[in-house]
């Protein structure tokens, strides 16, 4: 009975899978690029950051839709030897208190080696050196701001991705 129920879930699967694999592709008409993405409006403009893993750059665009003459900025790069200087991950833009921050994740070696026991989630944590950090911008505005390093978010040193 239990061994009927699993081939007949496994047929199921199988025919799930068949079903769903169509080897046409779709590309995304906004940008065409880039996990994690963050759109922001600020006076006539639109930036987004997004993960490219080993910096945080930012685009700016007057379009939200068009993304194909957007100008690019390197916000930051990270040293090296740093517990935020590999896999970079999941930046966002803040206005706060009129000064632009900028949060995101990171970790110090590409979560190597992988931890010997998962940390409290009930799946497989490979992330689990990664913690939030914050730049600081140097003005009100976004695009000619310098951003600097200001501190690790305090998540109780514990695995912390993708802020908002
Ligand atoms: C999905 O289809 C492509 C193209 O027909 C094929 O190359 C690939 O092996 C298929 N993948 C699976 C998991 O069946
Ligand atoms: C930022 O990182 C991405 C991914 O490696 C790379 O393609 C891009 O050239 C880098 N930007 C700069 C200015 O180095
Ligand atoms: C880097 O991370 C390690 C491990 O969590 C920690 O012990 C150390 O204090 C961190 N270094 C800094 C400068 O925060």
């Amino acid at each position: 009975m239990a061994v009927l129920g699993w081939c007949a879930l496994l047929s199921f699967l199988s025919l799930g899978v068949a079903q769903l694999n169509n080897s046409a592709t779709f590309t995304n008409p906004v940008f065409n690029t880039g996990a994690d993405p963050w759109v922001i409006r600020y006076e006539g403009y639109y930036y987004m950051t997004y993960t490219t893993a080993d910096n945080i750059t930012i685009l700016r665009s007057s379009v939200l839709t068009d993304w194909s003459n957007a100008m690019v900025k390197l916000a930051f790069q990270p040293p090296e030897g740093r517990n935020y200087s590999t896999d970079l991950w999941a930046p966002e833009l803040h206005l706060i208190n009129d000064n632009w921050y900028i949060i995101f994740t990171a970790d110090p070696n590409f979560d190597q080696p992988p931890p010997e026991t998962e940390m409290f989630c009930d799946y497989n944590c490979p992330a689990v050196n990664h913690r939030m950090y914050v730049l600081q911008g140097s003005t009100s505005d976004p695009w000619t701001s310098k951003y600097t390093m200001k501190g690790e978010l305090d998540t109780y040193d514990q695995f912390a991705i993708d802020g908002t």
